[in-house]
């Protein structure tokens, strides 16, 4: 493992904890007729946007995150989840038990050896046939110029930043490499979005890679 992780319960203080209600990703709700059962497993599942709709809709979901206070946040709003405090890098996935594994908007919180082992992992123990789903921040997105620019981060190769006061990294992925980590699997969707979000206080541009990708 390099560096921390990402610590959103120091991060952010009680007043401005971001709150993000659940909602069913269009994308996973087109595709998730082909699962093959109801074994979910989402890491960093943060305050379950889709691990919440999937536990009300009868999956088995265990969500896997850091935060305690988004631990906290699942548990007071779903009592069908099944939570663990842990950091996903290094989480053992049981082998051939899930259908589907999350990691949505959370694979770019690392240096890319990180990012590219717990891909790995992913890739070894889902059931076969069963689908992956994640999000991660593309090179378009703006924060990326921005930090590349702030004497806090410095830049490493392969798009990765670090940022030095708090030993933590943030990379950014071009759909080629989303595309070639995962060229053993069926893709099923894949999509480069460039979008204003306008959820919290102040609304910013966000680059996105969406990918599901089927075990084959
Ligand atoms: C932007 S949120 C995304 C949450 C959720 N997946 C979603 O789509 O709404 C990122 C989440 O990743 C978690 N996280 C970051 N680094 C982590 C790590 N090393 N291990 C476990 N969770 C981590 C954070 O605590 C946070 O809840």
């Amino acid at each position: 493992m390099i560096g921390n992780p990402v610590d959103y319960d120091k991060k952010f203080k009680d007043n401005n904890f971001p709150i993000f209600p659940p909602k069913f990703d269009a994308e996973l709700k087109r595709y998730i007729n082909l699962l093959p059962g109801k074994e979910v497993l989402d890491l960093g599942i943060g305050q379950g946007r889709n691990s919440i709709p999937l536990a009300v809709s009868g999956f088995n979901v265990t969500g896997v995150d850091y935060s305690t206070k988004c631990l906290d946040i699942c548990k007071n709003t779903c009592d069908k989840l099944n939570l663990i405090q842990g950091d996903i890098r290094t989480f053992p996935i049981d082998k051939n038990k899930y259908d589907l594994i999350l990691s949505r908007c959370v694979l770019h919180f690392f240096h890319k050896n990180d990012s590219y082992q717990i891909i790995n992992n992913i890739k070894n123990n889902l059931k076969t046939n069963g689908l992956v789903h994640i999000h991660v921040f593309s090179l378009e997105d703006p924060r990326y110029k921005k930090h590349a620019n702030s004497p806090n981060f410095e830049v490493l190769d392969n798009n990765i930043l670090h940022n030095v006061s708090e030993d933590t990294y943030v990379s950014f992925f071009t759909k080629e490499e989303v595309l070639d980590l995962f060229s053993d699997f069926k893709t099923i969707y894949i999509s480069q979005e460039y979008s204003l979000d306008q959820r919290g206080d102040t609304p910013c541009y966000a680059g996105v890679i969406k990918y599901i990708g089927q075990k084959i």
